[in-house]
């Protein structure tokens, strides 16, 4: 596997690639990777000729108090697992390669998709997953781009960004992965205690209770998100952040389950924020 530095490496590998007549793939990482980044490299490397994998903690994403210095890294393990999973090429670069000091253009949604859920206590945050993943494109250029359904809304707003602004990339999302006991897999498991990490099952525990009731006929989002939220309450190490259903698409809240509605939740476990969701679709 090639590891790339620079932004005018990739940029020259690539262009060889493409002039092989090669299909590129992208997954965008910030490292520390999982059974769940390891399926988007998976899939990449089933539909493209190469695959491009980038690791990078993407400082304009992380508001004031956030977790970016404490951010779990290991970038050789990365790239023993990138290696293993047949990734092409990984771009891990410098904060001084991605951003000049005195950078002043960002990517963002002015509609208020960025807002909601994560939005409401993260006021930045999608502005600076637009920035950093519209400048990987540009440098990439790849085909196709890989994310997971788990940061459900990042998804929904790449999704818009890209119909927006004719990227012409086609968007590939995947299906969150889980530990046996259903723990969504996240690089910020790593922060649990032991019995955080027990109390952390109560994610997904609300998030099966909201599939059951949607396997069962009901159709009421707000009785949905009403239990969902009663069964989180129920764990003492539980702090809910939201408990939300909303429209897959524009992120808008509903009160009637249509297709597709996203229920997504954001808990804090002791100090560590964990996210997790179902689509009906
Ligand atoms: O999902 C992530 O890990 C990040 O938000 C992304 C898409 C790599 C942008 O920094």
């Amino acid at each position: 596997m090639i590891i790339a530095t620079t932004i005018a490496e990739v940029r020259a590998q690539v262009a060889e690639w493409k002039r092989q007549g090669l299909t590129v793939g992208l997954v965008p990482t910030m490292g520390y990777l999982h059974e769940g980044h390891a399926s988007l490299i998976d899939k990449a490397v089933s539909m493209c000729d190469k695959v491009v994998a980038s690791v990078f903690v993407n400082p304009t994403q992380f508001g004031p108090g956030e977790d970016l210095e404490t951010y779990p890294r290991d970038f050789k393990r990365d790239c023993a697992l990138l290696t293993e999973h047949g990734c092409d090429m990984v771009f891990h670069p410098e904060v001084s390669e991605m951003y000049y000091e005195d950078a002043a253009t960002f990517v963002e949604i002015l509609s208020d998709m960025p807002k909601q859920l994560c939005g409401k206590t993260r006021p930045i945050h999608f502005r600076g997953v637009c920035t950093v993943v519209s400048k990987l494109f540009n440098i990439v250029t790849p085909d196709k781009a890989f994310f997971g359904q788990k940061d459900a809304q990042q998804l929904a707003i790449i999704r818009r960004m890209v119909r927006d602004m004719a990227y012409g990339i086609e968007i590939v999302g995947c299906p969150i992965v889980r530990e046996a006991d259903g723990l969504a897999k996240s690089s910020r498991n790593t922060y649990l205690s032991e019995e955080e990490r027990k109390a952390a099952l109560i994610l997904s525990q609300s998030i099966k209770l909201a599939e059951q009731l949607l396997a069962d006929g009901e159709r009421d989002a707000d009785k949905i998100v009403e239990a969902m939220t009663k069964k989180i309450e129920t764990e003492p190490l539980a702090k809910i952040d939201y408990v939300s259903a909303v429209d897959g698409v524009t992120m808008a809240t509903v009160h009637d389950v249509q297709t597709p509605t996203l229920f997504a939740i954001a808990v804090y476990i002791g100090k560590t924020r964990l996210i997790d969701n179902t689509i009906f679709e």
